[in-house]
């Protein structure tokens, strides 16, 4: 039989990630201070250490993975990359259909990637703790696990829909020695601030960031740093090994380069990951389709303005040059809780304007339908954010039956669901239902944006 999971050894693994920034044919936007200049290092400085301030601005093509990281990251990398062959053979598609297993990290998902590497270069730094925030909790879990390793203090805001309705995440996180609390909180003047206003508000990504960021930034002791698990340069930097793992692997199963390449996007950092050294092939003329994929609920690429916002609710952050939905977004409670942020990394959204990839958007029922279907075939249970990705398999596989097209298929499976069973649950017993975000809503939150400096959408018109 031929092999189904591609394995690589430790010796095999990638030493430097690969950077985005160097090659994209139209540079990015600057972050934006308050005054509507560029934001210069110095001004990120209270908030992250100034090598990964250095990271996030660099343009360097290749950057070296410090051995110390690596030793860490061996407890699970590299990650093997499987063939779904029974999904294929359930689908009866020519299509030949691999998966990058990000599911087998101690947390859970692809988050610890750069969790380990954002805790160490603190560490380094001279940092005694990190804050973050989390959504349905992969990545404070993940924060948690690294933290955990390299003897940092971790505290974690957790949006607080999450906090009631999925309490395993915050023990994990207690387990590797964290404190969750909900947000928003009373313990900061962020969260305080909110509470007053919304008493009963779900809570939000953004405004867990800002109650993150202002406990980071008034320590008095200049000791702790804020941790973000997506979006930022630096943040999909490190997740780019996964990507470069894939390309080796594909190699060995005696593939070229894939025909089509998919990841599901939050923030971006699992699709950036796995999607970014094959952007690099693209540009230099190879012909692949890649596709980020975002639910209707939250469609960020597919729907929103191109536009200079803030990334927390409370207007803390740098101006960034994303695809968004406004910082004010509440986003309705589906389960992909890691897919409900209102903005997109900016690397991503320069991508999408050049034209490099093709944003796509898929229901929450129909996403589920996926996960039935790959969990009786190929038999792993997915996150529920990884599932929007594996509609998007499917959706692809069935075009190559159809096409009667051999089509090389590569999707990251960002995360395991054996922690978001009660989203199955409501699924199988009819509870679950579809939401498309109203026109009226869209137009609601983005109003704000008038207000706020334009982003120019530039591109070369290759693609
Ligand atoms: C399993 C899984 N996949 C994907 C995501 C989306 O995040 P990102 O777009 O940064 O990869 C999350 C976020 O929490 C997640 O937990």
């Amino acid at each position: 039989m031929k092999s189904i999971k591609i394995q690589l050894n430790e010796n095999d693994i990638p030493r430097r990630w690969y950077n985005l920034a160097a090659d994209l044919p139209t540079p990015m936007l600057p972050p934006l201070g308050p005054d509507g200049n560029p934001v210069s290092p110095d001004m990120l400085a209270p908030v992250f250490p100034m090598n990964l301030i250095e990271q996030e601005v660099s343009t360097d093509r290749w950057i070296d993975i410090p051995e110390e990281i690596l030793n860490i990251l061996y407890r699970w990398r590299p990650t093997p990359l499987r063939r779904a062959v029974y999904l294929e053979k359930h689908l009866k598609t020519p299509a030949r259909i691999y998966y990058k297993d990000e599911s087998v990290s101690p947390p859970g998902s692809h988050k610890p990637n750069t969790a380990v590497a954002q805790a160490w270069y603190n560490k380094q730094f001279g940092i005694k703790k990190l804050t973050t925030e989390t959504g349905a909790g992969q990545w404070g879990s993940a924060l948690a696990f690294a933290c955990n390793l390299i003897g940092l203090e971790c505290k974690v805001f957790m949006v607080r829909i999450s906090f009631d309705q999925k309490p395993f995440r915050k023990m994990m996180m207690g387990t590797w020695g964290a404190t969750c609390v909900a947000s928003p909180s009373t313990e900061t003047n962020a969260g305080r601030k909110i509470l007053a206003e919304i008493p009963d508000t779900p809570g939000s990504l953004g405004m867990a960031i800002s109650e993150a960021i202002e406990e980071a930034v008034t320590d008095p002791s200049g000791k702790t740093r804020y941790s973000l698990g997506s979006v930022l340069n630096h943040v999909l930097l490190h997740q780019t090994i996964i990507g470069l793992e894939a390309k080796k692997q594909l190699k060995i199963a005696g593939e070229k380069l894939p025909d089509i390449v998919i990841g599901c996007a939050g923030g971006g950092s699992n699709f950036a990951g796995l999607s970014f050294p094959f952007v690099a092939d693209k540009i230099n003329g190879a012909d692949i389709k890649i596709i980020p994929v975002e639910p209707t609920a939250c469609p960020t690429m597919t729907r929103a303005p191109f536009a200079y916002d803030f990334g927390d609710t409370a207007c803390t952050t740098p101006l960034l040059a994303m695809h968004t939905l406004g910082h004010a977004f509440v986003p309705p409670p589906i389960h992909a809780g890691g897919l409900r942020y209102h903005g997109m990394a900016p690397l991503v959204c320069q991508a999408i304007v050049e034209g490099l990839l093709e944003p796509r958007a898929y229901h929450q029922l129909r996403s589920y339908e996926a996960a039935i279907t790959w969990a009786r075939t190929e038999g792993f249970i997915p996150a529920p954010e990884t599932s929007q990705a594996l509609a998007a398999v499917i959706e692809e596989a069935e075009k190559a039956k159809e096409e009667g097209k051999e089509k090389v298929i590569l999707v990251n499976y960002s995360g395991h669901g054996l922690m978001d069973l009660l989203g199955y649950d409501a699924y199988l017993s009819g509870q679950l239902t579809d939401y498309e975000l109203p026109e009226e809503e869209l137009q609601k939150y983005t109003r704000d944006l008038e207000n706020l400096p334009k982003a120019e959408m530039r591109k070369t018109g290759k693609w």
